[in-house]
């Protein structure tokens, strides 16, 4: 007969490859401390209804203790009837303190309120101990880049095609704007999910009348949740941590794509640092973007991570069904590979070194052409008038073969319009243009330190 800790009505043993298949150990073992934690305050509960005595609830919190000991150490010994993280460790604990002991711990709880329980609790730590802290630094790290590099100005694109003048910083600030949102937004999700499921049961709820409460307090969870059903199945949290990492990886993706464009010889505006950088086996002058291009690359694999466990969900009948054991490695993956991208985007960024006279260089005078129809403006012509005389300027100047349109002579001009005079020429400045551009979110010097201040001020 089995060995199996729901084995009491099977006489027949489990096909070898369905062990394997059905065993989640391998991936949660990763929750081993929640699980430890969860069956402490669960087990205080129970001491609290009088199932548990002072004596027995003692000796189980030493059992558990020990066995995260051998957590912690690496020394814990996997059984190979073991399931997954819950049985393993409730065999564990019963050869530690004796099966009559452990053998109470588990009533009224079943693993369906269990392992969500478990997972509400490790995702939350993932976020406090690593998303959270890695994510404000890669923020600071663009604020401190931004502050410091204020001068160096650079074109900026739309459609990729040269637009306007703008400061790196200004680039910078924005990314740095994403991710604060980015932070933000995960920081309510949060709040969202903290809520226990723990004494919900199997599906039906507590038998004994646990004190739900009292659990969820215990847990450090901002509530809890009010219908057992839910509770055991509910699995929303999941799909926003993963729609959060495709959405995050998105921005992440962007970030890098913007950097593999400017670290091209044709654009020069950057150089990765050798440390994020790999070489060709073949080509011995070549320098690949690697990290950026994987940067990019997994955006693409978290995204999968969403879909496929998003198609999982869709046909699950109420409540739990063991279709929902996919959550975990679907969702470890993209917490892993979030947090691993968010810690090479920073090490990117805080070595990269830029070129500032490429960037100048890369500056040309028709992408003052909206400067110049503001020029016009300034004199009280219509903008959509001073749009298309900008735009006969910049033709002129094309068609005449001149390098730009501050190239072209006052008389040129004033045969275009009249109300040209000897100032337009003072149009010509990018820095000018660039410090035009002072109202809140803009390009100006003084706009850019307001952003990066204010993203300061959310950390
Ligand atoms: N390993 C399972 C999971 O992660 C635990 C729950 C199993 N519950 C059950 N009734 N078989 O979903």
């Amino acid at each position: 007969s089995t060995q199996k800790l729901w084995g009491g009505r099977f006489t027949g043993e489990t096909d070898p490859l369905m062990h394997l298949y059905n065993a989640s150990l391998p991936y949660d073992y990763k929750m081993y401390k929640a699980d430890l934690d969860g069956t402490k305050v669960y087990t205080s509960g129970l001491q609290k209804i009088g199932l548990l005595t002072e004596e027995e609830l003692a000796k189980i919190h030493v059992g558990l203790d020990q066995i995260k000991k051998e957590w912690d150490e690496d020394k814990f010994v996997r059984h190979p009837n073991d399931e997954d993280i819950h049985t393993a460790n409730e065999r564990r604990l019963g050869e530690i303190i004796g099966r009559d002991i452990a053998g109470k711990v588990h009533t009224g709880r079943s693993r369906n309120d269990q392992c969500v329980t478990d997972l509400r609790i490790y995702c939350r730590d993932v976020l406090n101990e690593k998303l959270f802290p890695a994510l404000t630094s890669l923020i600071q790290v663009l604020i401190k880049r931004g502050e410091e590099e204020i001068d160096i100005l650079m074109p900026g694109y739309t459609h990729l095609q040269r637009a306007q003048p703008i400061r790196w910083s200004h680039w910078l600030s924005s990314y740095a704007t994403y991710f604060t949102e980015d932070l933000n937004r995960l920081k309510q999700i949060l709040v969202r999910f903290n809520k226990s499921p723990l004494g919900a049961g199997a599906l039906a709820g507590h038998p004994y009348g646990i004190d739900r409460e009292f659990l969820a307090e215990g847990l450090e969870f901002n509530g809890v949740i009010g219908n057992s059903l839910v509770a055991v199945s509910d699995r929303d949290f999941v799909v926003e941590l993963m729609f959060w990492s495709t959405l995050f990886m998105n921005h992440i993706s962007r970030f890098a794509e913007d950097l593999i464009i400017y670290s091209t010889a044709e654009f020069g505006f950057i150089k990765l640092n050798d440390a994020y950088s790999t070489g060709s086996s073949l080509m011995p002058q070549k320098k690949n973007a690697d990290s950026l291009e994987l940067l990019r690359g997994k955006s693409g694999r978290v995204f999968g991570d969403l879909s496929g466990f998003l198609m999982s969900l869709k046909g699950i009948p109420s409540t739990y069904d063991k279709d929902m054991q996919e959550d975990k490695e679907a969702l470890f993956d993209c917490l892993t590979t979030v947090e691993h991208s968010i810690l090479i985007a920073t090490g990117v960024i805080s070595t990269l070194a830029v070129q500032e006279e490429k960037m100048k260089n890369a500056l040309t005078m028709d992408m003052l052409a909206t400067d110049l129809a503001d020029y016009l403006v300034r004199k009280g012509v219509p903008f959509r008038e001073t749009h298309h005389i900008s735009g006969e300027c910049v033709a002129l100047a094309e068609n005449l073969g001149l390098s730009g349109i501050d190239k072209l002579s006052l008389e040129q001009y004033q045969k275009i319009d009249a109300r040209f005079a000897e100032d337009l020429y003072e149009t010509f400045n990018f820095e000018q243009s660039v410090e035009r551009r002072d109202a809140t979110g803009g390009t100006a010097k003084s706009a850019v330190f307001k952003q990066l201040k204010n993203l300061q001020s959310q950390l």
